[in-house]
């Protein structure tokens, strides 16, 4: 079985992080999210994975290269532009070939992993098989009815009044068969070429397509707010580590994770959280459920469920909560007495101060 991983597409949800880089790339406990990607398909037992990629081709190829150090042979297949999921698989015809594979979205990510569905539809090999969980507000997302056997009778994108609870993730298992499918169908209202309508098509030629249910948490990281809780539910399953140094006037709590060249002086830690190479982090706070890229710089700090990414700075400034502070952002305090705020903020930025 092969892998296709999707990491084309805009990110326009996430700007303005998704303006300096894709969102594939963005850290989830300091590791961008496509690795914990790789790493599931890895660990489902696959070698050799197709990267859709996009306008941030160079980027995400720097980032993973051949895919060895994931244990992996990656080939990249370009995307001109978003033209929607089937058309990925469209596009991968000769890499796939006809074997069958696993298609992962390269902005999801799966608390144990996609290896029981994998091993499920290698053992059971239905023309497809989706992923499926739980979910509390069906109306949000694609949704499967399946017949009491497990068999997909139906799927729905966003339905107004869903017919169950089991919302499609991003791991998708496929036999040949697909190809037909995404040949078939047109482009969507939107002017996608939609997965779901593939499936639906290999339903209607009377196909078994088939609906397991993934163990475990499920995140599509689409959102800001996605990719704190993404980071919450990874940090809820580190253990410490701490390779650089934490001087005797500070503390830590809970589970640490304290990169090597980091220096922690007189500041007080609560885990879950981990923080990069290299980082200088002086008279603050940090954590819980906070993540602090390489090289950066915190003094007089106080952060939690945060993300600050590589070489962000903040300084005197208390109370940093549910953010996330992009790459070699400085973040600081007007001098005491004025109730000015300085901002000098990028395109697509949000803030909220204190009225
Ligand atoms: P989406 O989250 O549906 O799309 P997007 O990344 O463009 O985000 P936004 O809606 O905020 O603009 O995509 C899911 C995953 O699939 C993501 O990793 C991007 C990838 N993708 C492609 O590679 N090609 C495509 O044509 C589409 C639609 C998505």
């Amino acid at each position: 079985m092969k892998a296709l991983i999707l990491s084309g597409g805009m990110g326009t949800r996430l700007r303005p992080l998704t303006h300096a880089m894709p969102k594939q790339l963005i850290p989830l406990a300091n590791k961008p999210v496509l690795f914990h990607a790789l790493e599931a398909v890895r660990d489902a037992g696959i070698t050799e994975a197709g990267v859709i990629v996009g306008d941030w081709h160079k980027e995400i190829r720097q980032a993973v290269g051949d895919g060895s150090r994931f244990g992996l042979r990656v080939e990249y297949l370009y995307q001109e532009a978003p033209f929607g999921l089937a058309h990925c698989v469209l596009i991968a015809r000769d890499f796939l070939g006809d074997d069958d594979f696993a298609m992962y979205l390269g902005d999801n990510v799966f608390g144990d992993g996609i290896t029981g569905p994998a091993e499920h539809f290698r053992r059971t090999r239905p023309a497809a098989q989706v992923a499926v969980t739980p979910v509390d507000a069906p109306q949000e997302y694609g949704v499967v009815e399946t017949d009491p056997g497990g068999r997909v009778r139906a799927l729905r994108e966003k339905p107004r009044r869903p017919r169950s609870n089991l919302a499609v993730t991003g791991a998708y298992f496929f036999t040949p068969l697909v190809h037909d499918a995404v040949r078939a169908i047109e482009p969507s209202r939107r002017g996608e070429r939609e997965i779901t309508d593939a499936l639906q098509w290999l339903v209607d030629q009377g196909h078994d397509v088939r609906a397991v249910e993934v163990t475990g948490w499920w995140k599509d990281t689409g959102r800001v707010e996605d990719i704190l809780d993404g980071n919450r539910l990874l940090l809820d399953g580190i253990e410490s580590r701490v390779e650089g140094s934490v001087d005797a006037a500070s503390t830590a709590l809970g589970p640490v994770v304290v990169a090597p060249g980091a220096r922690i002086v007189r500041s007080h830690l609560r885990g879950p959280l981990v923080i990069g190479a290299d980082c200088v982090v002086e008279d603050s706070y940090i954590g819980p459920h906070t993540a602090i890229g390489a090289g950066c710089v915190l003094n007089e700090a106080g952060v939690t469920d945060s993300i600050l990414l590589d070489g962000a700075a903040v300084s005197d400034v208390n109370g940093i909560h549910a953010s996330v502070i992009g790459r070699s952002a400085r973040v600081g305090a007007t001098a005491a007495g004025t109730s000015r705020h300085r901002l000098v903020v990028g395109d697509h930025t949000e803030l909220d101060v204190v009225a």
